[in-house]
């Protein structure tokens, strides 16, 4: 054969493997409508508000996610010390609490703090930018560089094992159709609390996997309506405000509560959590920002938070827990009886490396120096998208 023809088979071959990867992006089948035959647990569920494993409600865990959004730092910590540090669930294991963290202006020496506490570590994207509508229309280049990325760099930064990180949230709860979710398999992510419902709050929707077409209603367009097999959908199950309006996050519920009013507070918190422990036990999530449950800033709001955590921490049925955890529970849906015998998950501990970085440069804001608490070597420049370890 002559060399003119070995490099165009050279090149031919490269062409149809180059092909190949844009198809596995680009190659997605619209998803069916569910099939609870050939979907079946632990890798496979239809989005329903059946309880898992057919369990009367009386049988089921009920579990409680608190969880934090954005940046963890000086200013949020000590709401998280005084009011989640050794709190204990009635099967004697520690409380848990998933952080969705972005990048900026989070201080990685205490996220390696958190995550040996046992908290969850997970992710709320790299740059977290404006307006809105970037998330709206980013595709799965974009995707990759917020979500895959910033995988790599949380575990870099805050010295946490890789495969702890399981979760993300996109900021604004701003779906972006199919990409988020492609991006979640191709890198190996476990699950997603973006997407809020309000047609599915009584009952409330549990988790379940997006191989066939979801009965979740697109409150933030757009939404995956894409087969995307064994990637997990934690719904934002909505609260109900005074007014009888949803609100995903508690700081987005308008109707509320007098801020300076304790007992209205926690008779409010109570009403919306019992929407779930009396009825089909979906998990009952909490979702907020720190300030708004911060004692600087809404003492009456921070002690009706810390009384709702003592009342169910002392009660026999319900879990304050990661929401990982959840959705492990899901995958092999126990009995509570024999879910309280189960030893507690062993916390493989990291140390962190300490080192005060800065002032740093950075291409995307040529205004402003940064400095970071990390655990690892510094970086030479502020990591930004496209380069998450700033080298
Ligand atoms: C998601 O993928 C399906 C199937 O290919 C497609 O019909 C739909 O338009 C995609 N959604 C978005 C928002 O791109
Ligand atoms: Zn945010």
């Amino acid at each position: 054969m002559c060399i003119k023809m070995k490099w165009l088979l050279v090149l031919a071959l490269f062409v149809a493997v180059w092909a190949q990867e844009e198809s596995e992006e680009e190659g997605l089948t619209l998803a069916e409508p569910c099939d609870a035959e050939s979907c079946q647990l632990p890798d496979c569920r239809c989005s329903s508000t059946n309880i898992p494993g057919g369990l009367a409600a009386r049988d089921v865990p009920q579990f409680v996610l608190v969880t934090f959004d954005d940046g963890v730092n000086v200013i949020n910590i000590n709401t998280y010390r005084n009011d989640l540090y050794n709190r204990l669930n009635t099967n004697g294991c520690p409380a848990g609490t998933t952080f969705f963290i972005n990048h900026e202006y989070t201080d990685y020496q205490i996220v390696n703090e958190l995550y040996n506490r046992g908290y969850e570590i997970a992710l709320h994207s790299l740059s977290h930018q404006t307006p809105q509508t970037y998330w709206a229309e980013a595709t799965y280049d974009d995707m990759k560089l917020e979500f895959g990325d910033q995988r790599i760099q949380m575990s870099h930064f805050a010295n946490i094992p890789y495969d702890e990180i399981k979760g993300i949230r996109i900021p604004f709860l701003q779906m972006t159709g199919n990409a988020s979710f492609q991006v979640m398999k191709d890198f190996g992510l476990t699950y997603d609390c973006t997407w809020p419902t309000i047609n599915q709050l009584d009952p409330g929707l549990w988790p379940y996997t997006l191989d066939y077409e979801s009965t979740q209603e697109c409150t933030v367009p757009p939404c995956p309506t894409a087969s995307i097999p064994g990637v997990w959908t934690l719904p934002m199950v909505s609260w109900l405000d005074l007014n009888g309006a949803a609100c995903a996050m508690v700081d987005s519920c308008f109707a509320v509560p007098p801020l300076n009013d304790e007992d209205a507070w926690f008779n409010f918190i109570v009403t919306n959590f019992e929407r779930h422990y009396l009825g089909n036990r979906s998990p009952f999530g909490f979702y907020v920002h720190e300030w708004y449950v911060a004692e600087r800033i809404n003492p009456a709001v921070n002690r009706a938070f810390v009384r709702f955590l003592d009342m169910i921490n002392n009660m026999q049925d319900v879990f304050m827990v990661n929401a990982a955890d959840v959705i492990d529970w899901v995958k092999d849906p126990v009995p509570v009886d024999e879910y309280k015998q189960k030893p507690c998950k062993n916390i493989q501990q990291t140390t962190c490396p300490a080192a005060n970085c800065g002032p740093l440069t950075s291409d995307h804001n040529i205004w402003s120096s940064y400095y970071m608490s990390i655990c690892n070597v510094c970086p030479s420049s502020y990591p930004w998208l496209g380069n998450p370890l700033g080298q």
